[in-house]
């Protein structure tokens, strides 16, 4: 057996992207490894999205570059492969960068890689793949070899949008969405593999339609799989939220009571430079919609502070939707200038101080809107689904509707089956509680 060591940042389309990949190198006779040490070939499934997250991949080159070295020495070999979103941006400069590195391979040429992989044992030169055959990409993979209790399933890909800060339309290229029996026949497979729920994905998840399908026809057939108890699907944009996937929160049981729904901003003058399309009270009015047909959703949102241009006004209006909304949790982000983006050369970029104070003042508002919304589940009884066992002996770890972990003492053999509990407890990352 050869040793796979595959690292993944960014979202959980990336997640996804490396279970397939490691599923498509098996029959080649690569078993994964979780440490790099010694593995004979690693790769790094990269994120584009902020600066920070692309600049990690080189400090981590160098170091892989030390560890193939070494490897070289004892009469071995690593291949060195980077895979994901700083591939498809930055392919050329990163071989120019890393010359250690043997292959580059984009999110929608992933499926080349055995024959890539022949290719650079061949030439021992470095082989290049990013173009955008997505078609052929989904059926080239295997079916799954295996599944957690939870399973991301990618049904959508790409970005038609063009937010103005944003690279994902260009990393994943345009909006493309997978045929219907190709995901119910995947979600089957993973059912069998021990999932009991399906994270449906995509970058713009909600705008899914293909063969006159939309999302929450797709969840209903998918809640019709046996074993499957819960359906989850991210990320939605405010502005493809259909009539029918709102009423399916009303209509469907097995949907989570849960949407991640980012808004970034709350003001028009911002969200007009971001290219959202949407204004403030659109999105209010939204989210005033959904809770009519799903009255205990909770909502959570992706932020962007510090936008060019962003005025203290402008982020005041972005404290007050967060208000106004109520979030169960939220991730906030530091505006990050990314290359070739529309965003990056507008005048009025906002200083470096100005935007870590603004972050520090939405995440005090934001968790102290997450500690309210996990304290106002203590004393209820929730329905948890159990994926594994806790780090505390005797206890195991599940998730409420709410995607809040719990932990409870109680039988292993609770695992993959959802149970009541009555909340008991918060500390600061975890619920608490007991079989109900
Ligand atoms: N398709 C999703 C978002 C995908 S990217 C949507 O439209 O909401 C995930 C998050 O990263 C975004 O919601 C945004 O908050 C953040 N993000 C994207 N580009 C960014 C940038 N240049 N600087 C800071 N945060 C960014
Ligand atoms: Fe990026 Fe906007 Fe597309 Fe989301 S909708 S992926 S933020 S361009
Ligand atoms: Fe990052 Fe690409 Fe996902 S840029 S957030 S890995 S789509």
């Amino acid at each position: 057996m050869k040793k796979l060591f595959v690292k993944t940042y960014g979202c959980q389309m990336n997640a996804y992207d490396s279970a397939k990949m490691a599923d498509l190198l098996a029959p080649l006779g690569y078993a994964a490894t979780d440490v790099p040490e010694g593995a004979d070939m690693v790769i790094l499934n990269t994120c584009h999205i902020r600066e920070r997250a692309a600049e990690k991949v080189y400090s981590e080159l160098g170091r892989l570059k030390q560890m193939k070295a070494a490897k070289a020495k004892d009469g071995g070999q690593m291949l060195l492969a980077v895979a994901g979103c700083v591939a498809q941006a930055e392919g050329q400069e990163i071989v120019a960068r890393a010359p250690q590195v043997d292959l580059v391979v984009g999110p929608q040429s992933y499926h080349r890689l055995p024959e890539m992989i022949a290719r650079a044992a061949r030439s021992q030169g470095h082989v290049l793949e990013t173009d955008f055959p997505a078609l052929e990409k989904f059926d080239s993979l295997n079916a799954p070899q295996s599944s957690g209790i939870s399973a991301f399933l990618t049904v959508q890909e790409g970005c038609d949008k063009f937010c103005t800060f944003c690279v994902v339309p260009y990393t994943r290229g345009s909006e493309h969405s997978r045929p219907p029996q190709a995901i119910v026949t995947e979600a089957r497979q993973l059912a069998e593999k021990g999932a009991r729920e399906i994270v449906l994905l995509g970058q713009n998840v909600n705008a899914y339609d293909c063969d006159g399908w939309g999302l929450a026809k797709l969840c209903e057939a998918i809640g019709e799989i046996e074993g499957i108890k819960r359906i989850r699907y991210t990320t939605s944009h405010p502005r493809d939220m259909g009539d029918d996937l709102i009423a399916a929160h009303g209509g469907n049981p097995k949907l989570m009571p849960y949407l991640h729904l980012p808004v970034q901003s709350g003001s028009d003058a911002v969200l007009e430079a971001m290219n959202r399309q949407h204004k403030a009270d659109d999105y209010r009015r939204l989210v005033e919609r959904i809770r009519a047909a799903r009255s205990d959703i909770a909502l959570t949102s992706d932020f962007i502070v510090g936008f060019p241009g962003e005025s203290d006004a402008d982020f005041e209006a972005t404290l007050g939707l967060v208000r106004d909304i109520g979030y169960a949790t939220a991730f906030s982000f530091k505006y990050s200038k990314r290359p070739g983006t529309p965003a990056s050369t507008m005048r009025k970029q906002i200083p470096e101080d100005v935007k870590a104070a603004r972050l520090d003042a939405l995440q005090k508002l934001l968790l102290s809107q997450q500690y309210a919304f996990d304290d106002s589940q203590v004393g209820k009884v929730l329905p948890v689904l159990f994926e594994k066992t806790a780090r505390e002996t005797g206890q195991i770890m599940g998730r409420t509707p709410y995607l809040q972990p719990v932990h409870v003492k109680t039988d292993a053999a609770h695992i993959s089956q959802v149970a009541d509990v009555r909340i008991e407890r918060r500390t600061a990352n975890s619920l608490h509680g007991v079989l109900a």
